[in-house]
């Protein structure tokens, strides 16, 4: 892309957190190799065992706040670049972490729930939390055990905040994909609708995934995300001068 670029839309993916110390989902070692996806990621799972999956949710949010998870170069390098950016810019996550706000981002949709919330079944209010949770934790406004549940989108489930990202998506000339191995619909569709109203698309990635982007950059997310995104920092920086 030659021009710069005046709106940006940014999804990222488990990738851009591998170097944080967290798993993705679909390496051989990772969490869904692990880890039945219907037990621990479906509505279906959770009304038949609900345990394995407090379980399994208790012990990612453990990882989650142990001392040696933190924000990497590429989460870093997305805050920066968010305020330093003169452009609409819009980063939207998959992730479940809270590396990008750790970093600093703060113009971020988590489109797949955050794993430091819960939701009460019944009144569906949000609730923040670090500690464990299991069946007879009780729910902050029904007072009663078993009604809340991780604040996760799983597989059969809407995502979060899709009008938000449709709009930014139609609007943007931009598009970058982070980390992601684009498996999962809506976000595996989200350079599509961006290429439709003729926004340039590139992909940061460890390995190609087989969508086709206008460009793919391959390398560890801590070195290719700060380098292209410099890139159009610089660019915007000349244009100031010219
Ligand atoms: P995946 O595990 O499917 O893909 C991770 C991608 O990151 C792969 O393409 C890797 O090549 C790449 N990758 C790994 N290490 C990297 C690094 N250091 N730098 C750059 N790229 C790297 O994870 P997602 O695409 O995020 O949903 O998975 C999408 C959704 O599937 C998740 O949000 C989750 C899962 O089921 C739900 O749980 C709802």
């Amino acid at each position: 892309m030659d021009s710069l670029p005046t709106s940006i839309v940014v999804l990222t993916g488990a990738g851009i957190s591998a170097e944080s110390g967290i798993e993705t989902f679909r390496a051989s070692d990772g969490l869904w190799a692990n880890h039945p996806v219907e037990e621990v990621a479906t509505p279906e799972g959770f009304a038949a065992n609900p345990q394995i999956v407090y379980q399994f949710y208790n012990q990612r949010r453990r990882q989650l706040l142990s001392p040696e998870i933190r924000p990497n170069a590429a989460h870093s390098a997305l805050a920066k670049f968010e305020h330093e950016f003169e452009g609409d810019f819009l980063l939207v996550t998959q992730n479940v972490d809270n590396l990008h706000e750790r970093a600093g981002s703060r113009k971020l949709v988590h489109m797949h729930g955050e794993l430091l919330k819960m939701r009460c079944l019944n009144s569906r209010l949000v609730y923040d939390i670090a500690e464990d949770i299991d069946f007879d934790t009780e729910c902050k406004c029904c007072r009663s055990p078993g009604n809340l549940r991780p604040h996760i989108v799983w597989f059969g489930e809407m995502p979060f905040h899709m009008n938000q990202i449709n709009r930014a998506l139609e609007s943007c000339d931009l598009f970058i994909a982070i980390g992601t191995s684009g498996n999962v619909y809506p976000a595996s569709g989200f350079y599509q609708t961006a290429k439709i109203r003729r926004a340039y698309t590139v992909e940061l990635n460890l390995d190609r995934t087989g969508s086709s982007f206008d460009q793919h950059v391959y390398g560890p997310a801590t070195e290719v995300v700060p380098a292209f995104l410099d890139s159009i920092l610089q660019r915007q920086g000349q244009r100031a001068h010219r």
